[in-house]
């Protein structure tokens, strides 16, 4: 090889190397934008995970917060509604799935597979009927639980939902479903 052909030939490499390089730039700026919108903003970041003070909620009562758009019924239960819910043999059950973000997929319908505490006291579920969406309404309808008490009922279509959330009654063809949650102290709950 001449010199003449090997200063051509680094020439030629370099040019090769040099516009590659450039291409490699060009698209990485490209794509950045793309990575940077697909991150949630703050203002979703924020919603994504709430800490919700449970400390006043007496036992046999609830309350319900809203997250990520939708309602959230967190309940302290009684020891009558806890031993209503966990009398209930799973496998009667319509829909014998424990539907708990928490545990792992396709778990029973027991009880124990709903609740927050292994002792049953706290109950963390979506608001939402899973009929058609309407936000059920707590202890009003006519189905009590072997133990004689109620849990929602959805007066839209007439869904009853037991002690632990689970459809007993209606067009609803799931239980209330349990979200991601967990305890952050003693007396907070963290949702997300
Ligand atoms: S939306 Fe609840 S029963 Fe239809």
């Amino acid at each position: 090889m001449s010199q003449a052909e090997d200063h051509d030939g680094t020439r030629r490499d370099f040019l090769y190397y040099a516009t590659a390089g450039a291409g490699v730039v060009a698209t990485g700026a490209a794509v950045w934008p793309l990575i940077n919108q697909m991150n949630p903003s703050a203002d979703v970041q924020a919603l994504s995970s709430i800490l919700v003070d449970v400390s006043s909620i007496e036992v046999g009562t609830q309350i319900t917060v809203k997250w990520r758009g939708k309602p959230v019924f967190l309940r302290r239960r009684s020891a009558e509604e806890i031993e209503d819910a966990r009398s209930v043999d799973p496998a009667s059950l319509p829909d014998n799935d424990a539907r708990n973000a928490n545990i792992t997929a396709g778990s029973d319908g027991a009880d124990e597979n709903r609740t927050l505490d292994e002792a049953g006291e706290w109950l963390v579920m979506m608001g939402v009927c899973t009929h058609l969406g309407c936000v059920p309404l707590n202890d009003a309808g006519d189905y009590v639980g072997p133990g004689g008490i109620g849990g929602w009922f959805c007066p839209c279509h007439g869904s009853h939902y037991d002690t632990a959330g689970r459809i007993r009654k209606g067009p609803a063809p799931e239980n209330l479903p349990v979200p991601t949650a967990a305890f952050f102290d003693d007396t907070t709950i963290q949702l997300g």
